[in-house]
């Protein structure tokens, strides 16, 4: 990387909200801290990049602010960061707020949410598990609603999923449940299907990560066989996390 594509690299996430970043290892790279003073580029070797240092939700939220990063920003009423525990052990990952979410600025409040849930609470309790939806983190991908709830757009995904990354570091749970595959594809940067995915552990840095299927899609009708292997997948998960 030349000098200008570092500085443009690290303004690009001072942007973002990220104050610190690590460097994967000692590398031979010019020293550029000096000249982006609010980046401090810290040689800590084997620490992964890009993580903000003592990172929170607090902070994350303050840092996205009022965004207006991109065009998402234009439709929205509230901004929907995530609800739920801290220290949950478990975080759900949706796509992006639908209407009633907009409106309320908490996730998965609408009818895929009541769904979510009760799959949620519904499988917990079958499993003799004692759990409730306030037990583990929600959140999305993107934070703003897409117009007419169209599937959030690369660009979206990728200034938005820095946040996310935030989130999903700053909690640190046993397991990540990635429902759908905008947020399989955001965690996992994959580019396969839910089909193809659902029901096998994959991992996100050292998280395991479960993908299955969206509750949007499981409101469906014609989509009733997948439900079954949804229950399946958060069966799984759960005994995983809490067993
Ligand atoms: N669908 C999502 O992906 N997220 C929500 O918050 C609501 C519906």
């Amino acid at each position: 990387m030349t000098r200008d594509e570092v500085r443009r690299y690290l303004e690009f996430y001072q942007d973002l909200g990220v104050k610190t970043v690590f460097r994967r290892e000692a590398v031979s790279a010019p020293p550029v801290a000096a000249e982006t003073p609010a980046v401090t580029v810290a040689p800590a070797p084997v620490v992964p990049a890009l993580e903000p240092a003592h990172d929170n939700l607090l902070k994350i939220l303050e840092d996205i602010g009022d965004c207006k990063r991109c065009r998402l920003h234009e439709g929205r009423n509230k901004l929907v960061f995530g609800v739920g525990n801290e220290n949950a052990k478990l975080v759900f990952v949706g796509e992006g707020p639908g209407a009633d979410e907009d409106a309320q600025g908490i996730p998965f409040v609408g009818r895929a949410g009541q769904l979510l849930t009760q799959m949620i609470e519904g499988t917990a309790r079958k499993e003799g598990i004692p759990l409730t939806r306030a037990d583990v983190y929600i959140c999305n991908v993107v934070k703003c609603r897409p117009p007419e709830n169209r599937t959030p757009q690369p660009d979206e995904m990728e200034i938005c999923g820095q946040f996310l990354y935030r989130q999903l570091l700053a909690i640190r749970p046993k397991a990540i449940c990635a429902l759908g595959s905008t947020a399989a594809k955001a965690v996992l940067g994959t580019k396969e299907g839910v089909t193809r995915l659902r029901g096998k552990w994959q991992q996100w840095r050292d998280i395991p990560v479960m993908v299955t299927y969206h509750p949007s899609y499981l409101l469906r009708p014609y989509n009733q066989n997948a439900k079954k292997e949804a229950w399946e997948d958060l069966k799984k998960v759960l005994h995983y996390v809490y067993d």
